[in-house]
């Protein structure tokens, strides 16, 4: 969402455009999070981004006053260590925040890294965990990095099959397990990836889940930017069988 930064939105207008289009969605709140490497939180990107993030803003109060726009940083890890006493490296400064592995790839050692930086004292929100390499066939770390206190943020368009079928049955598997916290657009500004997270409401709630879809897209979220800690969500499975059946139907690799 920060203009000229990113691979996201080419200039303040399409910026605008992108924000008003999720507003008239019934999107309250935005947290804007450009690419930071852990290893260059100090380089020239965050500057140029923390500039078009403040004139983002100045424009957002003109246009729409009543949407919430915070920022953060989704951070890849591509060294374990990572400071995160600047609170604009958070989730809207709160203590929260949001983490991917670098290359897509669970490192070595992944429970580790995201323990340590629970025990400085922040909460790590995994950026999109239905989308990377490495995983063996029960998702054996996961539970492991769950007891380390991460939580899981899913893209919303995993689950709607915009990543092929293997990455929604994994997502689908994420949600049946009780795995996920929120759900995050991934929205980039640009016509290619605009989805607003009406759709992934719409989605749940046809299959009878209004009461997780309300954790995971709304509750869960305002909690985070209040800096408290998200509801348990729980298994989440449709009545129907769909998910169930995705599952299955990866679990045997087809
Ligand atoms: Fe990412």
């Amino acid at each position: 969402m920060i203009p000229g930064v990113d691979d996201g939105a080419p200039d303040l207008e399409s910026a605008l455009d992108a924000l008003q289009a999720l507003w008239q969605d019934g999107v309250t709140a935005v947290v804007a999070t450009p690419h930071l490497q852990a290893s260059r939180v100090e380089g020239s990107r965050r500057k140029l981004a923390e500039e078009a993030w403040r004139e983002l803003r100045a424009a957002v109060s003109e246009s729409l006053p009543d949407l919430t726009l915070e920022r953060g940083f989704e951070i890849s890890l591509d060294v374990p260590r990572l400071d995160l006493q600047d609170e604009a490296l958070r989730l809207g400064g709160t203590r929260f925040v949001l983490v991917e592995f670098h290359g897509f790839t669970i490192p070595q050692r992944s429970a580790e890294v995201l323990g340590s930086i629970v025990a400085e004292g922040y909460v790590p929100v995994l950026a999109h965990p239905e989308r990377y390499w490495g995983y063996d066939r029960p998702l054996s770390i996961v539970p492991e990095w769950r007891a380390a206190g991460v939580l899981m943020q899913l893209n919303g368009g995993s689950l709607l099959g915009e990543n092929g079928d293997s990455i929604r049955a994994r997502a689908l598997r994420f949600l049946s397990s009780g795995w996920v916290d929120l759900i995050a657009s991934d929205n980039h500004a640009r016509p290619e990836r605009c989805l607003s997270l009406r759709r992934v409401w719409d989605y749940l709630v046809a299959r009878d889940l209004e009461e997780p879809a309300r954790l995971l897209l709304e509750e869960n979220p305002h909690r985070i930017l209040k800096d408290e800690s998200p509801w348990v969500v729980g298994s989440v499975e449709d009545s129907g069988g769909f998910f169930s059946k995705m599952i299955r139907a990866f679990k045997r690799g087809r």
